[in-house]
């Protein structure tokens, strides 16, 4: 007999503890938070180049929010741009209010600048040490708070249904129990996708795995194929990679050739600062063709330390002075603008179910991310879904049987690392920066071979669920926009200027009951 816990909480139930988990913990002040490592892991506290916000002179929500949309290969909302933009004020003054020490210059927020922004408007702290106080903050908040009941070290396997509803999730604890907790609505906190390529800026935690939960629990995804490459990662073989700040390049930066001379004056009117997807295809494809690109901020000189201690810091452990010589770089899996479909409250397309941060698709990014608006969105919709999630009363019904996928009960302790390693190698081959019809049907092929060593994987499941669907949707748009580039489709095609929607087959579903009777 499997021994399965049942607790009942009267407080909703976060899974995730970065920006977007802790901010909708902090907003509803009273609810239950799980979170598979330690409290405040995951990739917000690794954020560099900031949060931005139209607080400089001369700027403003309305000039944030054309900057957003302009950037999202015609599909990011101006309605959702505008939301979040018109907020972004209040969330930096949140967060000074709890503790946040941003960088300042002459008493004022000192603001960076970064590619697609029209505007000085990233607020930072500690130079390229956003993340870090970011995270200092919203985790002192919420220890604070004897309310908030955090569950560090536990991993949601999969959620709970009663009917239409999602009532809770199965969780296995630090000492392997299975805990089925259920509440009034569960909101999925839980990152992105990029530890399903090779090289990657996310760290261990980041896994997809709310958005392969809401999947096999019939929720509907939202533009699976839109994933976003930073430019500049220091190649090395550190996993996650460092990241090199954009910010480096919005104070001068420029990306070179061998020889020492630019390319993106000659790729973009923008040149370093263009969007994101273009500075990305432009190092992949001259790496592709087997020649090295470097980062020269050289001209920030000595005070690098002070500017952007963690670069330099990245640096100096490779072996290079980053005062003194340029870094080689590559483009790297970031981050995921395509995630479970939410409305602007984070609501999905389940009754009890939301999500927020990276694994929510708000239709905000569209495409293409403009850089450093993923924190603000998690703290918006962190605090939009709170409020709307602290307002439903409890709907669970005993009529109900509750339910789980059954799969939820063939995990096992630990994935198949090979396997792993084998899929992230080859979303990175085919699925990366530019892709085709024949090398996804390959990604296809090759994922099905692999797919009975993933399944029993606690995290492996949810990689080989993602990247499933990512492979399908990535084939399904015979086009390139954003993030999305098909060497075989070159084109934007203004037919293809809608969403991606996306819906799991139903799975096999067992009750709580019968698992813990005969498992
Ligand atoms: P995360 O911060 O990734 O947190 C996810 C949480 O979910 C973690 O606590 C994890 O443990 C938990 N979790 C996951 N699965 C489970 C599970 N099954 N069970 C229990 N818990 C689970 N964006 C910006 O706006 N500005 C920047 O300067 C910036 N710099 C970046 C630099 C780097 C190196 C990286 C990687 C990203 C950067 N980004 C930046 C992007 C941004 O940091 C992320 O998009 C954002 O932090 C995501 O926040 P989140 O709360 O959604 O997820
Ligand atoms: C960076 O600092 O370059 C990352 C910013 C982001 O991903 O928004």
């Amino acid at each position: 007999m499997t021994d399965i816990t049942t607790i009942r909480t009267d407080d909703p139930i976060i899974v995730g503890s970065g920006v977007a988990g802790l901010t909708a913990a902090l907003g509803l002040g009273s609810c239950t938070v799980i979170t598979k490592s330690a409290l405040a892991e995951g990739s917000s506290r690794l954020a560099q180049g900031g949060i931005a916000a139209a607080v400089g002179d001369g700027d403003d929500a309305e000039q944030h929010a054309a900057d957003t949309v302009a950037v999202s290969g015609g599909l990011g909302d101006p309605m959702v741009a505008k939301l979040v933009t018109a907020s972004a004020a209040e969330c930096i003054d949140w967060l000074q209010s709890l503790g946040a020490q941003f960088d300042r210059k002459n008493g004022r927020l000192a603001l960076g600048r970064e590619a697609g922004h029209g505007r000085h408007r990233i607020v930072h702290a500690d130079g390229d040490a956003t993340g870090a106080e970011l995270m200092r903050t919203l985790r002192a908040a919420t220890v604070a708070r004897p309310q908030i009941d955090v569950w560090e070290n536990t991993l949601a396997l999969d959620l709970i249904r009663r009917g239409d509803r999602v009532t809770g999730v199965l969780v296995r604890t630090a000492t392997g129990q299975l805990v089925a907790i259920e509440g009034p609505a569960v909101i999925l906190a839980t990152g992105g996708i990029g530890r399903l390529y090779a090289h990657t800026t996310n760290p261990e935690e980041v896994t997809g795995d709310g958005m392969a939960m809401a999947a096999r629990a019939g929720a509907t995804l939202l533009d699976p194929e839109f994933v976003q490459f930073h430019p500049t990662a220091l190649v090395s073989d550190l996993d996650p990679m460092p990241l090199l700040t954009e910010a480096l390049r919005g104070a001068g930066a420029v990306l070179v050739d061998e020889s020492g001379s630019r390319f993106m004056p000659a790729e973009h009117p923008d040149a370093e600062l263009a969007p994101r997807d273009v500075v990305a295809r432009a190092n992949w494809r001259r790496r592709a063709a087997g020649k090295a690109v470097f980062l020269d901020a050289t001209l920030i000189g000595d005070t690098f330390p002070d500017r952007f201690p963690t670069v330099f810091a990245a640096a100096m452990d490779a072996g290079i002075d980053p005062r003194i010589d340029p870094m080689p770089v590559n483009a790297t899996a970031h981050y995921h603008m395509g995630g479970i479909e939410v409305d602007e409250h984070g609501r999905t397309s389940l009754p009890g179910l939301y999500a927020v941060g990276e694994t929510a698709a708000t239709r905000l990014h569209g495409a293409n991310r403009l850089a450093s608006n993923s924190l603000l969105e998690g703290l918006v919709f962190g605090a939009r879904a709170a409020a709307d999630a602290g307002e439903l009363g409890d709907h669970r019904s005993e009529l109900e049987p509750a339910v789980v996928p059954a799969s939820a009960f063939n995990v096992s302790d630990e994935d198949d690392a090979a396997a792993v390693a084998g899929l992230r190698a080859l979303m990175w081959e085919h699925v990366g920066v530019e892709r085709d019809a024949g090398g996804l049907e390959r990604a296809r092929t090759e994922l099905a071979a692999l797919l009975p060593r993933l399944e029993e994987g606690p995290t492996a499941r949810n990689l080989a669920t993602v990247a499933g669907v990512a492979i399908a949707t990535a084939l399904a748009r015979t086009e390139s926009r954003g993030g999305h580039y098909r060497s075989d489709f070159p084109e934007t095609d203004p037919a293809w200027r809608r969403h991606t929607t996306y819906r799991l087959q139903p799975i096999a579903d067992t009750t709580l009951h019968r698992a813990m009777a005969t498992a």
